[in-house]
């Protein structure tokens, strides 16, 4: 079969040929040495059969890059197909050493404080270094609260963490986060949302009642949805929002630095408070993990709206490794995402109940809720 017939076949021919694939000896390698990848994509492929030609060509390059160390791809390129980074892609100028800020005037966006790569330490670090280091030197505030004082703040962004079980990330990720968002010039504070009780993880729900929560401190005009484990390379990943959500988390080194689809919403995204209540924030059906950053990209897409990533090496991200400490895979996903379009108006911002506890720390916002299905009521999808 000549590959011009392979790109003509129906989704059903593409799924047998992903079936082969999987049993050939290339693909068992490129299984063993990317579980995660080959995982999002048997998932895609049978949620939704999208993207064919798109993918193939992605499978091949992730085929070449892993059967052959030395790879064709130059870092700058992910392979996306689409135009969805189209908007940012204005050549990058930032301002000289020399530039002088203003109060009264906004924040630039391409400041001289961003230097670009970031060196990454993953070394453990106890939270009382971090806070100490913060509040004393950073002036951070109680609560995790920072606004810059010689310009007026572009975004006022709110920082969400969905968080279970993960202590020793915290500190890591504040660590980097912090004089990055600095040298951005904007103004954030974090909301660890902490899941207790029994339930399956579920990223989504808590996300919604970050979000609810946050409101209430204070008129935020941008979100960051930000897992924990995520931590960027490179502090010209400007974390403020845009006319179109925003994949901030382009190229994790997980996935070797590549887009795995061009759907791919996982990690870290951004939107406005606009367009977050525009799309009914996430939906809250998802427990356990995977499928809910899908479902959101579905939602964005339904409401018009296209995604932006920061181009090149901005986009780069390394994981924190760890061990998926007994976290489950929500199977039903694949079900749901078929529905992503009728579910929409019927489960996210708009019918869900909690009760939080709240506590603040030096450096957050701690948002503890023991969630359950029963808290977001739905017909049945
Ligand atoms: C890999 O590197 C070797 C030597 O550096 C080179 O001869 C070979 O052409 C490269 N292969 C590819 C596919 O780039
Ligand atoms: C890769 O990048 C180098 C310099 O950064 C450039 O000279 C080369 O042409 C690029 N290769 C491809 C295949 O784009
Ligand atoms: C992307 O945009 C450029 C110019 O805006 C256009 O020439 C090109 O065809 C577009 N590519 C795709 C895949 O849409
Ligand atoms: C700032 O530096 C640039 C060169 O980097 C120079 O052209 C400019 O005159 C300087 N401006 C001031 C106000 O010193
Ligand atoms: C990483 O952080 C640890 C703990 O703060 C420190 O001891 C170590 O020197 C750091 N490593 C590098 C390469 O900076
Ligand atoms: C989103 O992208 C599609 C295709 O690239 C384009 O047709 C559409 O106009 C875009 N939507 C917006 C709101 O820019
Ligand atoms: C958040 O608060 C709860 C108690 O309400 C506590 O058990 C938990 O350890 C706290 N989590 C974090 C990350 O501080």
């Amino acid at each position: 079969m000549g590959l011009s017939r392979l790109l003509r076949v129906s989704n059903r021919s593409f799924l047998a040929f992903i079936f082969f694939f999987s049993m050939s000896t290339t693909g068992l390698y490129f299984i063993y040495v990317a579980p995660g990848i080959a995982n999002t994509y048997f998932f895609m492929v049978q949620a939704q059969g999208i993207m064919l030609r798109d993918n193939v060509r992605t499978i091949g390059q992730m085929i070449r890059l892993y059967t052959n160390k030395n790879s064709t791809l130059n870092g700058t390129d992910y392979p996306d197909g689409s135009n969805s980074s189209e908007y940012m892609s204005q050549p990058t100028a930032y301002l000289p050493e020399n530039f002088t800020y203003a109060q009264n005037l906004p924040c630039p966006e391409r400041l001289p404080s961003m230097k670009g790569p970031m060196d990454v330490n993953m070394t453990q670090i106890p939270m009382e270094e971090i806070d100490l280091k913060f509040s004393k030197y950073l002036d951070v505030h109680f609560g995790g609260h920072w606004r810059p004082k010689d310009c007026k703040p572009r975004w006022k962004v709110a920082i969400l963490i969905p968080f279970r079980n993960r202590y020793e990330h915290l500190p890591i990720l504040f660590q980097h986060l912090t004089p990055m968002l600095q040298r951005q010039r904007l103004q954030f504070a974090y909301y660890v949302i902490e899941q207790s009780g029994t339930q399956p993880f579920n990223r989504a729900m808590l996300f919604n009642v970050g979000f609810l929560e946050a409101m209430k401190d204070l008129d935020w005009d941008c979100l960051v949805f930000h897992d924990v484990d995520h931590i960027p390379e490179n502090d010209r990943n400007y974390y403020g929002c845009g006319q179109m959500p925003r994949h901030f988390a382009a190229k994790l080194d997980k996935y070797m630095y590549l887009l795995p689809y061009s759907e791919f919403f996982g990690g870290v995204s951004g939107l406005t408070v606009e367009q977050f209540r525009k799309i009914n924030g996430f939906p809250n059906a998802f427990w356990g993990w995977g499928g809910e950053d899908d479902d959101l990209w579905n939602r964005v897409h339904y409401a018009g709206l296209n995604i932006t990533r920061p181009e090149g090496e901005m986009g780069k991200y390394k994981s924190i490794p760890h061990h998926h400490r007994g976290e489950v895979q929500f199977l039903g996903r694949y079900k749901l995402l078929r529905y992503s379009k009728e579910r929409q108006h019927l489960d996210g911002l708009n019918n869900l109940n909690y009760t939080p506890e709240i506590s603040l720390s030096s450096l957050y916002k701690n948002i503890t809720v023991d969630l359950h299905p029963d808290l977001a009521p739905i017909a049945d999808y």
